[in-house]
């Protein structure tokens, strides 16, 4: 059965004249039949061309973080655009958003640019300017964007292309990669003390970070084993390494301050994107004061024409002070654990294995194990079909998670109590439709 009502589908067939796919990003793209085109959304809801109300908790992969629409962000856009979007100087908005952030994220200094793709993309120039060295440890299941360099292991990869555990390899996620770019990339399993101590010690010479997602937001919301990040500092600290905290998806969304304030660890550079702005196109590499220091005119190169465009930076100083002045966090996370609790309930009533994993502002189900998966092999292991069966039979009945299990369920401040209700009792019939 499709998920597209009419008129979705002859949107869809319009689009796919003139997009590939239909789409703009192909982790959008689900198959003809049940690719969605998307009118219009508002708080936690989206809703098709049919009119048909889904509870989001896709949230456009993660940037909504108070809802869709939300007016006080969009007035602030609206006021400030007024009076012109790009100046090539520095504008007032700017100052005060890299304000927020230094005080938020307690980091040094700012920079401002706009997706997660580049601020992720110059972290890595910084590291290699400030080091002197050239090669990068990334984690299996860790996504950084786009950049040629971050597409190793990631999604699009599987366990095959991974290689042994002792030996992993730094698996093309796409083609259109030059070769050589792999010598760049080191891979590791994430939450292997062993083989992170024994590849610095071997390697740290030529090593210029460690890019690590303190979560992983890309591989169901899988946490770092107790002492795992403490150990990436102590080993990057005595190494000169820099530790790059890649919260994306993590950044204003585990606490005001990330995953930073959340795990009580700075890392040397930290990138910024999707809930600071809401879902709009802003983002940050931010860092400590004599890392992101290393960028300077003539010598180590950071721009971009959108950099600090007023759209975005408007969105991020609004959506930033109402996290700062309203307890949208501790909100998200009081109606999440409700969703983890009921959905373990529901799950273990329904005799089906699995572990509710992350944490309640963006959590995941693994299912088909009852062992907490510790790395993205772990993870491969699970029942992603299984998954993937009661994520449609959900979106079949208006709940939309991603129906890839390695996407996390994110929430948005405008989540309510009944739409959380709501969701465990789709949930519910949802478990029992794929098991009966
Ligand atoms: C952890 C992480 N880093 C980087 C990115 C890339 O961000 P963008 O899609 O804004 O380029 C993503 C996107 O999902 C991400 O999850």
């Amino acid at each position: 059965m499709s998920m597209q009502g009419p008129k979705t589908k002859a949107a869809f067939e319009r689009a796919s004249k003139v997009m590939p796919y239909g789409v703009n990003s192909n982790f959008r793209y689900w198959g003809d039949e049940d690719t969605l085109v998307v009118s219009r959304g508002e708080g936690a809801y989206v809703y098709d061309m049919d009119g048909k109300r889904y509870i989001d908790y896709r949230l456009g992969f993660g940037p909504i973080i108070l809802g869709h629409g939300y007016e006080a962000v969009v007035k602030k856009v609206q006021d400030s655009i007024g009076d012109g979007t790009v100046f090539a100087w520095t504008t007032p908005l700017e100052i005060e958003v890299a304000e927020r952030i230094t005080r938020m994220c307690n980091v040094d200094k700012v920079r401002l640019t706009n997706t997660g793709s580049e601020a992720t993309m110059h972290a890595l120039r910084i590291a290699r300017a400030h080091t002197n060295r050239e090669k990068f440890i990334k984690f299996e299941g860790c996504y950084h964007g786009q950049a040629d360099y971050f597409m190793f292991s990631t999604a699009g990869t599987n366990r095959r292309m991974l290689g042994s555990r002792r030996s992993p390899i730094a698996a093309a996620a796409t083609s259109g990669i030059p070769h050589t770019i792999s010598d760049y990339v080191i891979s590791l399993p994430f939450n292997d003390f062993e083989m992170l101590e024994e590849t610095i010690e071997a390697q740290w010479g030529d090593i210029a970070a460690v890019f690590v997602e303190p979560v992983l937001g890309n591989a169901a919301g899988i946490f770092p084993a107790p002492g795992y990040l403490e150990k990436i500092r102590e080993l990057t600290e005595k190494y000169g390494i820099m530790m790059v905290f890649d919260e994306v998806k993590t950044g204003f969304r585990l606490a005001n301050g990330g995953a930073q304030e959340y795990f009580g660890i700075q890392a040397d550079l930290v990138t910024y994107a999707k809930a600071m702005g809401n879902g709009f196109p802003v983002a940050a590499i931010a860092g400590k004061e004599e890392v992101m220091m290393t960028i300077e005119p003539g010598a180590m190169a950071h721009g971009g024409t959108y950099s600090g465009n007023t759209v975005g930076v408007a969105a991020a100083a609004a959506t930033l002070q109402i996290l700062e002045e309203e307890p949208v966090i501790e909100t998200i996370n009081q109606r999440g654990q409700t969703l983890m609790d009921g959905m373990d309930r529901i799950l273990t009533d329904a005799d089906i294995p699995h572990v509710v994993t992350g944490a309640p502002t963006m959590f995941s189900l693994f299912i088909g194990g009852d062992e907490m998966p510790m790395d993205f092999r772990g993870y491969l292991k699970g029942d992603g079909d299984l998954y993937e069966a009661i994520a449609m039979e959900l979106i079949e009945r208006g709940v939309q998670p991603d129906s890839d299990g390695r996407e996390p369920w994110f929430l948005c401040y405008a989540l309510s109590e009944e739409d959380v209700a709501e969701t465990l009792t789709v949930f519910e019939a949802s478990v029992k439709a794929v098991k009966w």
